[in-house]
């Protein structure tokens, strides 16, 4: 089956000040030693990559202190040009929340709100089709699983994360394309399993290796689907079902529990990509 990809608008934050200082989630150890230069290259190589697949990605300029602001996908949600912007539930990364909203503001983002339940944004929030997939166990609430369907119009299907090293829907899940997901049941209360098995019967499962692996945190164009190459099951069998692909190294940002699609925030709904730093046209096409 040959897949088409679609050119992306994406939002990524430099791992300039990027370090493991404290805890938050079982894969941060802040006794293991992290190094910038190799984060930064490997976060390097992943923004070129997006580049090279024809994707528009803005980067927004990192604050000191906020070692986790690499993870853009926590910061906001953004569909048709509106931005939900991200209420942490820890105190280390609430900082985050201004800076991602004075960016949308000052790139003329006209409808941004933040949001009132805890919610970490694309983290836990997933466009696939016509429905937002909705994580929450650990981080977001499920009261912002109906501000979020409220804010978008679209409907916000709530999943149940059982396991902390799954602490984030990014983490477990990842959309393919309108109809394609992939996840790992074994992240998952029962009752959101049944949920997916009904609504995804041909989804992708993931084995706990590739799981662990960080394979579901993976960010797909429709064709391409990027994500860290030792998920080598899942890369098998996203070939098999005619996607391609696309293994990258992330392993530094890993010691934060973080992979590619958290360093990625989509921006749905501006205008089509383009390389030259101008602001997006907002829903409608007004102008600005
Ligand atoms: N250390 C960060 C945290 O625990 C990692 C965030 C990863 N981001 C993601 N979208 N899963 O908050």
């Amino acid at each position: 089956m040959q897949r088409t990809a679609t050119p992306r608008h994406y939002l990524m934050v430099k791992p300039t000040y990027f370090d493991v200082e404290y805890a938050i989630n079982p894969w941060m150890d802040p006794t293991v030693p992290t190094f910038a230069k190799v984060a930064l290259e490997q976060w390097t190589r992943l923004h070129d990559l997006y580049l090279e697949l024809g994707h528009r990605v803005d980067v927004l300029e990192p604050l000191p202190g906020l070692p986790d602001m690499v993870f853009a996908a926590n910061g906001a949600m953004v569909v048709n040009g509106k931005v939900l912007v991200a209420r942490f539930l820890h105190p280390q990364r609430q900082p985050e929340s201004a800076a991602f909203h004075g960016w949308f503001r000052d790139r003329g983002f006209r409808e941004i709100r933040q949001a009132r339940w805890t919610n970490e944004g694309e983290g836990d929030c997933l466009v696939s089709g016509d429905r937002i997939l909705a994580g929450s166990g650990f981080r977001t609430s499920t009261e912002a699983h109906a501000e979020i369907g409220d804010f978008f119009g679209l409907p916000a299907i709530t999943l149940t994360l059982t396991d902390p090293h799954y602490y984030h829907l990014d983490t477990a899940l990842a959309v393919l394309d309108n109809h394609t997901i992939m996840y790992n049941p074994d992240a998952f209360a029962a009752e959101s399993r049944k949920l997916l098995a009904e609504l995804y019967p041909d989804a992708i499962t993931a084995s706990p290796t590739d799981a662990a692996a960080f394979g579901l945190n993976a960010v797909s164009d429709g064709r391409h689907v990027v994500l860290p190459q030792a998920a080598a099951g899942l890369i098998a069998e996203l070939r098999r079902r005619g996607f391609i692909p696309i293994g990258v190294d992330l392993s530094e940002l890993q010691k934060a529990g973080g992979g590619p699609k958290c360093c990625t925030l989509e921006l749905r709904g501006t205008e089509p990509p383009r390389q030259d730093g101008g602001a997006p046209r907002q829903d409608g096409g007004a102008p600005r």
